[in-house]
């Protein structure tokens, strides 16, 4: 079996870790610019003031994307380039998005766009941010801009990308921007209005372009079961949904996201026992979406116990990447049939690969074996959850080019380009080479 014939390969980027140009033609800070730039809180203090510098080099992220032969390119756009404080509308914003999704058109590769990465306007924060009901509406207003100003050219959005990180690690754990910590009601008042900004974005966004295609992406717990027995799968499913049960803070879940966004109803579990979630709320959150992405990249393994799902340790030594992330391949096969299963809506990989220690050698090249054969692993078992019955749409590698991976800052390298921070060209890895055939192939390489 392969890969369905218009299965669609794609990389992906997100505004702050690639653009710079920080407070270029009117861009207003976000929470990300105020966050790195106090102390202590990114690696090394590095900030995305110039990052990858895609605003003055895109033309050469757009040779990377023909490089590779994929049709496909998902990025973000920065809320505060359009609105620089969340309300106060900025026309020279668009001038670079123009630029971007124009060329991408003209060299056949469709634009997929995500609403929000995370950028949330200081000027909003500074008025409580996600715990303000007021951020949801100002946010779902951008989108209807946005949706308006590409009507006829862009026709694929996503509405938020990974609540459970710019809620979870942002508001909850405190690592990410803007450094709260928070639990209890005043988290849960972050994360409904978190919800309420994906509904109202899909409505305006629906309404600026009825003929728009909307989704969003979504991370969490996944769990993939120790062994291929019909008890072990039943265990990793319910630990994949139980809400709070691992990690190491709570909104790390694909339900706390996926069941009000398509059920209409939060789960079952005390911390959203709250008279702040009203029928009326649940109603605008829960939306007619066309399909889930997701961001994959580590699992839990999870066996049958006596008492239920048992969480295995992983032992001594088992592979992980640079970021001590385990490599859980089955998770493509098993966590993308478990969501499909339980929501029936077609799923894109919207996210997947990996950090790696990447370095030019002495020969001028790029190799990053460890990547290739992460990937190879994690699609082939994609492609075994296509044959399994998924309706798997489409893979978007992350990430198109190394890029401010946020707290970790240029310590960490997902791209499949290689980028020197200090004179800022890209560069292919063996894996862009690579990457090309499977795209070429549609997999059959694999
Ligand atoms: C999740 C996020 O969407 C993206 O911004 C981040 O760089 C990658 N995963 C890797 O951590």
């Amino acid at each position: 079996m392969s890969f369905p014939t218009d299965f669609l390969w794609g990389a992906a980027s997100a505004a702050y870790q690639i653009e710079g140009a920080a407070s270029e033609d009117g861009r207003g800070p976000s929470v990300w610019d105020t966050f790195s730039h106090t102390p202590e809180k990114t690696f090394d203090g590095h900030t995305g003031d110039i990052a990858c510098d895609s605003y003055h080099r895109f033309e050469e992220d757009l040779e990377a994307l023909k490089l590779l032969g994929v049709k496909h390119y998902r990025f973000g756009i920065s809320w505060t380039r359009i609105f620089p404080d969340g309300r106060t509308f900025n026309e020279r914003g668009f001038a670079y998005y123009d630029k971007v999704v124009d060329l991408l058109l003209q060299n056949g590769i469709t634009p997929w766009v995500t609403l929000f990465h995370w950028d949330t306007p200081q000027a909003l924060e500074d008025e409580g941010g996600w715990q303000n009901r007021e951020t949801a509406r100002l946010l779902a207003q951008f989108a209807g801009v946005v949706a308006e100003h590409f009507h006829g050219r862009v026709y694929h959005y996503f509405t938020l990308n990974e609540p459970q990180c710019f809620i979870g690690l942002g508001y909850e754990a405190g690592w990410h921007a803007p450094g709260k910590t928070l639990s209890g009601a005043p988290l849960l008042t972050c994360w409904h209005n978190a919800m309420l900004a994906h509904g109202m974005m899909v409505q305006a966004v629906r309404k600026a372009d009825p003929s728009a295609q909307i989704g969003l992406a979504s991370c969490g717990l996944g769990c993939v079961p120790e062994r291929e027995s019909e008890a072990d799968i039943e265990a990793a499913r319910t630990a994949m949904f139980s809400f709070g049960a691992y990690g190491n803070f709570t909104l790390f879940s694909q339900n706390a996201f996926l069941d009000p966004a398509l059920f209409g109803r939060y789960p079952d579990h005390p911390f959203f026992d709250s008279p702040e979630i009203t029928k009326e709320d649940l109603a605008i959150i829960q939306q007619p979406i066309d399909f889930i992405g997701l961001n994959f990249y580590n699992a839990y393994v999870v066996r049958a116990g006596k008492n239920g799902p048992e969480q295995v340790p992983f032992y001594r030594g088992s592979p992980t990447t640079a970021l001590r992330w385990a490599i859980t391949p089955t998770m493509m096969h098993y966590c993308t049939k478990f969501i499909y299963e339980r929501y029936q809506l077609p799923v894109y990989i919207t996210e997947n690969g990996l950090s790696c220690n990447d370095k030019v050698y002495l020969d001028g090249k790029v190799h990053d074996p460890d990547r290739i054969d992460f990937l190879q692993r994690y699609l082939r078992e994609l492609k075994r959850a296509g044959e399994d019955g998924v309706d798997i749409r489409g893979y978007f590698h992350w990430s198109l080019i190394d890029n401010f991976e946020w707290a970790d800052g240029y310590k960490e390298r997902f791209g499949l380009f290689f980028v020197d921070y200090q004179t800022l060209e890209r560069q292919p890895k063996d894996s862009a080479f690579w990457y090309r055939s499977v795209v070429e192939t549609n997999g059959e390489n694999l």
